[in-house]
């Protein structure tokens, strides 16, 4: 593994090494490798982010190295720079590359062209660095994936993909329930259910938001517009979802002690109630602070190859 451009790039066993590590930063605050000392980590986001961006540099320092962000407006590839030259340089300067930006593409080009680690911080079809805090927090609250029942609710985005991709290297089962029209991209789904068939996870799409959380030992949401989908669709987006929101009358269908996780930002009021969200049940916060411990491990794994 050099790259981390998708939860996939993983296999089952990196996936258990780098949940472990996380586990071991967040038991241990005062374990403090120094992997990156010395070291710089280029932060290029061309989306707005608050948790990616300061976990990413809270835990850059946390392991003796330098974070330095960028957006558009600072770069020559705002300008017109190539991509490929742009990656060949950072390579020259930093340890790794984390990027935030909209299409898949720019940043398989980008490690086609590095001669260091280049970390998806987000694009339209995929958050790796999301589904590995995902996965942390399901542990820490529910227990061994594997053995664990999730359910998806709402969009079938770039969110959802991660942990499709990250459920089915640990082998639980997930069952994402959406709407008609909002599944997940149908070659991501392929390459899930391929890993399932050899980890024994099962990833079920279903249109009934019931049926998905049905003995549910976690349900998992997302906003309904996403960075990047088009503003006129809003309107259109939540009337479609709006059966799929997160509120108390769906959660009586999961298990009762069914924990609610949240990438965040919520909308309170659509995707889930403040109910919810602000509830017992709600794990939201644990998840936002496990990005720092597996953005962490992630960087101390990659900079050590
Ligand atoms: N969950 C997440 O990636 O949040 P930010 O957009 O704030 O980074
Ligand atoms: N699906 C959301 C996640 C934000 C962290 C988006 O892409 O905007």
């Amino acid at each position: 593994m050099r790259h981390l451009l998708r939860t996939a790039d993983l296999d089952p066993t990196e996936l258990r090494e780098l949940l472990d590590l996380s586990a071991a930063f967040r038991a241990n605050p005062d374990l403090r490798p120094r992997a990156l000392a010395g070291r710089t980590v280029v932060l290029y986001f061309t989306k707005p982010s608050t948790r990616t961006r300061l976990s990413t540099c809270a835990a850059v320092a946390r392991l003796g190295g330098q974070a330095v962000i960028v957006g558009p407006a600072e770069l020559q590839l705002g300008r017109g720079e190539t991509i490929a030259d742009t990656a060949r340089v950072i390579s020259r300067f930093a340890s790794a590359l984390v990027v935030r930006t909209f299409a898949d593409a720019d940043v398989q080009e980008l490690a086609a062209h590095a001669s260091i680690p280049i970390v998806n911080a987000l694009t339209d079809g995929h958050h790796p660095l999301q589904s590995l805090a995902d996965l942390m927090t399901l542990e820490q609250h529910c227990g061994p994936v594997d053995t664990l029942r999730v359910a998806w609710i709402g969009d079938g985005n770039n969110v959802a993909h991660s942990l499709m991709e990250a459920v089915a290297l640990a082998g639980g089962t997930l069952m994402v329930g959406v709407p008609e029209g909002y599944g997940p991209d149908p070659a991501v789904l392929a390459d899930a259910r391929a890993i399932a068939a050899r980890t024994g996870a099962t990833i079920e799409v279903v249109h009934d938001p019931v049926e998905a959380v049905e003995g549910a030992h976690a349900v998992v949401t997302d906003v309904w517009l996403s960075m990047g989908d088009p503003d006129d669709q809003k309107a259109r987006r939540l009337r479609d979802l709006a059966p799929f929101q997160v509120n108390a009358d769906l959660l009586a269908h999961a298990r009762e002690d069914v924990r609610f996780l949240h990438c965040l930002p919520a909308h309170r009021g659509e995707e889930v109630t403040a109910e919810v969200i602000d509830g017992p049940r709600s794990v939201v916060f644990d998840q936002a602070e496990n990005r720092l411990h597996t953005v962490a491990a992630v960087l101390a794994t990659l900079t050590s190859r």
